[in-house]
């Protein structure tokens, strides 16, 4: 049988084979290995050379990003042609690392709501403290593109250990099967429907709207996934 779903996986740690990376290996092998028609796109920012936003906005206006060189914009298209996706980073003093926040600023997925009903499960791995704090910015990075959230993974590992114990793992193998539950009903729930519309139609449209011009790479973006009427 061909494999349909689609799945990114990111990876947010400077260090490939650290904890995060050992984390999202197993759930990539059991993702693969559990559901036949799953693919996969395993991803290590760190192999990528990303390079900081700029701040120019043509992505508001354009859609794309200036910088083509360094693959950012091929992540995003996978990203926008995804099923469902897994945002992982471990906590960098008590928040997502510089290469996930840069990789987050990169693919302007939040004014344009890319993730918009998407499922995702968030993943950050900390040492002692805020590791709780790094979920919460995870889940809210999802958010506020428009996804939701079907597992937060907020696994405490001393440095360098393997994290992957029975329990950790049984709580992987629960999380994988969430995704591919809800990717399968393909029934986003209706609380991140409307939030994404409240936040679209009454706090974003109105300063968009006021420049209309520099602002079409977000509206269209907009009115292919519907969430506004036609301008
Ligand atoms: C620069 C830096 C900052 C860190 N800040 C925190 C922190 O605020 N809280 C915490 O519990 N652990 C912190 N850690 C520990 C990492 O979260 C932990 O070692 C994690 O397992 C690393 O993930 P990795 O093995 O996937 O690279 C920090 C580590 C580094 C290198």
């Amino acid at each position: 049988m061909g494999r349909s779903v689609k799945i990114i996986i990111i990876n947010g740690s400077p260090r490939k084979n650290g904890a995060t990376g050992k984390i999202l290996k197993f759930l990539n092998d059991y993702l693969k290995n559990n559901y036949q028609e799953t693919d996969t796109e395993y991803i290590n920012l760190a192999d990528l050379n990303i390079k900081f936003c700029t701040g120019c906005e043509n992505c508001y206006k354009t859609g794309n990003c200036i910088i083509n060189d360094d693959n950012t914009e091929k992540i995003r298209n996978l990203i926008k042609h995804s099923d469902g996706l897994i945002f992982s980073s471990p906590t960098y003093a008590s928040n997502v690392t510089g290469l996930f926040k840069t990789f987050y600023d990169r693919v302007h997925m939040t004014m344009e709501q890319l993730l918009y009903c998407k499922p995702c499960i968030t993943i950050t791995v900390y040492e002692n403290l805020m590791g709780g704090k790094t979920a919460k910015i995870l889940k809210e990075m999802v958010m506020n593109s428009g996804g939701y959230t079907v597992s937060s993974l907020t696994i405490k590992n001393a440095f360098n250990k393997d994290p992957l114990t029975d329990k950790i793992k049984n709580k992987i193998e629960k999380a994988g099967k969430n995704l591919a539950k809800k990717i399968k009903k393909n029934n986003p729930p209706l609380f991140s429907k409307i939030y994404t519309r409240i936040a679209v139609n009454v706090f974003l449209k109105p300063f968009v709207f006021k420049e209309k011009e520099n602002n079409k790479g977000i509206i269209n973006s907009w009115l292919e996934k519907d969430l506004i009427r036609k301008t």
